[in-house]
């Protein structure tokens, strides 16, 4: 470890009760991107990311879009250095349902959990958190290493979980200014609290929203029940039918074109240990479910899904209505994986509804975007220095994993900026991300924050093509 790390190391361990501090003030800001009473509150966070980075010594500001701004940094550095594009998003979930937190969501609070101290708070994991840990290790470089040993261009999204409208207009008006030799993404998760992991799979997504109008007004259910469609009825029906005994999903076409991960690849994750009982425990279930014949972990990482994510209509207030709703509205998902393309994927479900439209009964139907499946390479110069780099920090060699979620920009930096990504990310399976009572571990913030600082240095020593 060269003399300029370890001071890095040891000042970033001098100045973390500031860290946490700078983290906190991020996470009372309640930048909720879907919700357009935060609007101001998603500028508000994106200004307070833009003061950190000056602060830390890059040159950022606040770019407007026709949405919620991004914060763009740059840092020249040595000449000839790499040119590193660092993502994250400073946007976070609605705090839904609220009554389920045990503290304010947008009041950080550090609590005792079961790796030590933790963080609770809407973004505290997803991803105030992550993006924090390579700002502060950047500046901790800028501070008392001798300057940021790379080309380093900081994109801090306000969008990611709203389905980033903005993001590829913006890339590709900022292609010149943004381009780099390899990005770095901190938004997923390590393998276990010792163990980090970069991730090398994501999961593609079509999101639906679906509304099946019948009558042409809401019905006495005395009246008229019995006798006429209805439209709740008819939409769990057909949704339930969605799946087969089998738990796969009963679209023709759906599965068609799927590239399976390798034998290497199936061996290596069979290799990990995973921990099918912790995984229960903590969802709160005694048994998984799913596709015949596939482990949770191909499920997850390999395998399509169909999930409903809400379902509504009719009357949901106190006590009882007897109502024959005129329309009934399900959102849902699909996870994709590699093979599949979202669009041609939309059009077999549109085709699907369609076809088992009750009589007497029409769709709207709207989409709230699609993005496909990405790999990014499981080898590579850039890959190897990371790795190399987390092994130094957590003394255990680094797992290349998949993951479930969808993080659309890897896809948009490969296509639009002709870059790959290292998806490096101290998340836990426990965080509850998107969930009541979110949270980041303290030793994952601060083990990352300790990785970023080592793997800059490693990546600055990469010799590019
Ligand atoms: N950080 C997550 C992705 C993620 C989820 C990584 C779980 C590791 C584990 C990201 O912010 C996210 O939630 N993405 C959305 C994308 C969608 C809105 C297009 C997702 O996966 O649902
Ligand atoms: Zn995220």
């Amino acid at each position: 470890m060269s003399e300029q790390l370890e001071a890095v190391l040891a000042h970033l361990d001098a100045t973390h009760d500031a860290q946490i501090e700078r983290l906190c003030d991020l996470l009372r800001i309640a930048s909720v991107s879907t919700d357009p009473a935060h609007k101001g509150d998603v500028r508000k966070a994106a200004e307070c990311c833009c003061d950190y980075l000056n602060a830390g010594g890059f040159t950022a500001t606040v770019r407007d879009t026709t949405g919620h701004p991004m914060v763009v940094g740059h840092v020249d550095g040595p000449a000839d250095a790499p040119h590193i594009l660092y993502y994250g998003h400073y946007d976070v979930q609605p705090p839904d349902p609220i009554d389920l937190w045990d503290t304010a969501p947008f009041e950080p609070t550090i609590v005792d959990g079961k790796n030590g101290p933790k963080i609770v708070a809407r973004g505290a994991a997803d991803d105030k958190g992550q993006l924090m840990m390579f700002v502060e290790a950047l500046r901790a470089w800028n501070e008392v290493g001798g300057g940021i040993p790379v080309r380093a261009t900081v994109l801090l999204e306000g969008e990611e979980e709203s389905g980033s409208p903005s993001l590829d207009p913006f890339l590709e008006a900022h292609a010149d200014e943004l381009r780099p030799d390899i990005c770095v993404v901190s938004d997923t998760g390590m393998w276990d609290p010792n163990t980090p992991a970069i991730t090398t799979m994501l999961r593609g997504m079509v999101y639906l929203e679906v509304t099946l109008h019948g009558p042409s007004h809401d019905l006495h259910s005395g009246m008229c029940g019995g006798a006429v469609v209805n439209p709740i009825n008819a939409i769990c029906k057909i949704l339930g039918d969605l799946h087969d005994e089998n738990g796969r999903i009963a679209i023709s076409g759906f599965y068609d074109g799927i590239i399976e991960p390798s034998e290497a690849q199936h061996s290596q994750w069979a290799e990990l240990g995973f921990d099918e009982a912790a995984f229960l425990a903590e969802v709160g279930l005694p048994e998984s479910t799913g596709e015949a014949g596939r482990s949770v972990l191909e499920r997850i990482w390999c395998r399509p899904t169909l999930d409903i994510n809400g379902i509504f209509g009719g009357y949901t207030g106190d006590g009882a209505k007897t109502v024959i709703p005129s329309h009934a509205t399900a959102k849902f998902s699909c996870r994709l994986v590699p093979g599949q393309d979202p669009d041609a994927i939309e059009i077999m479900i549109r085709g699907h509804l369609e076809k088992h439209t009750p009589s007497g009964c029409r769709w709207t139907i709207e989409s709230h975007g699609v993005n496909p499946a990405i790999q990014v390479p499981d080898e590579s110069p850039w890959l190897e220095a990371a790795q190399t780099a987390l092994e130094q920090v957590w003394n255990r060699r680094a797992i290349l994993m998949g993951c479930g979620g969808s993080i659309p920009v890897v896809g948009s930096f490969q296509t639009i900026l002709g870059a790959d990504s290292l998806l490096i990310g101290f998340g836990l399976d426990d965080d509850r991300v998107h969930s009541p009572n979110e949270k980041f571990d303290v030793a994952c913030y601060r083990g990352g924050a300790r990785s970023h600082a080592a793997v800059v240095a490693a990546l600055a020593a990469v010799t590019r093509d």
